[in-house]
């Protein structure tokens, strides 16, 4: 597909089929995750896979205790990524003698690339997602889930979860997205050429 469409069509997706995605498709995916850039190509970023309907329950049950979330639809997602972010790999990396901030002070950090190169990382997930004819979704997780996740998958705890993305053969979406009732803002109010 070509990227401008990719980019057009990525929309969340919260509905999924009960149709599993080959490993290779899986496998592409990952892998343009690893093309993300990062500061000082650190890449303190990570990536927790679970593919196939036993792996992802465990996911569910570590997250969603008994909330009725979420619903069956995005539980059939045959696909859950996890990226995770590691701060301490980008302090040791900035540390070196090219960079040079040998006292690891975080204020040299006023925006965190951890988690944002994470966040590339995942934004070039979703958009292989389209590109592969699947639909995904980025979603958010409360801070005990993200620590479940640590103890239910022994992650390093170093590494934080930066939320999960769902991916599989997108089904009719039943579910109400913030981008169905409020518009996306007018070119004007977003982009400022020569000055704001
Ligand atoms: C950081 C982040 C967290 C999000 N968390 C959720 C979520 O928890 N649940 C959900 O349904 N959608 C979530 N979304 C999806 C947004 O609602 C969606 O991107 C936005 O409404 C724009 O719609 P679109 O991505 O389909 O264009 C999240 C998106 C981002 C970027």
């Amino acid at each position: 597909m070509e990227l401008g469409e990719v980019v057009r069509r990525r929309k969340m997706v919260r509905t999924f089929q009960d149709r599993p995605i080959a490993r290779e498709v899986v496998e592409r995916i990952l892998q343009s995750g690893r093309r993300a850039p990062s500061a000082g190509f650190s890449q303190g970023c990570a990536f927790l896979v679970l593919h196939g309907p036993q792996e992802t329950a465990g996911f569910w049950r570590a997250v969603s205790g008994d909330s009725g979330w979420p619903h069956e639809g995005l539980r059939r997602a045959p696909l859950i990524v996890v990226p995770l972010a590691s701060k301490q790999v980008y302090l040791d990396r900035y540390a070196e003698p090219d960079k040079g901030w040998t006292d690891r002070d975080e204020s040299h950090w006023p925006v965190p690339s951890w988690t944002g190169d994470t966040a590339f990382a995942a934004m070039l997930m979703l958009l292989t997602a389209v590109d592969e004819g699947l639909g995904a979704l980025f979603f958010g997780l409360d801070p005990p889930d993200q620590s479940a996740l640590n103890v239910a998958y022994d992650v390093p705890r170093e590494y934080e979860p930066i939320g999960a993305i769902a991916i599989g053969h997108p089904a009719p979406d039943p579910i109400a997205s913030s981008a169905r009732t409020r518009p996306r803002k007018p070119a004007d109010e977003v982009i400022h050429r020569g000055r704001w």
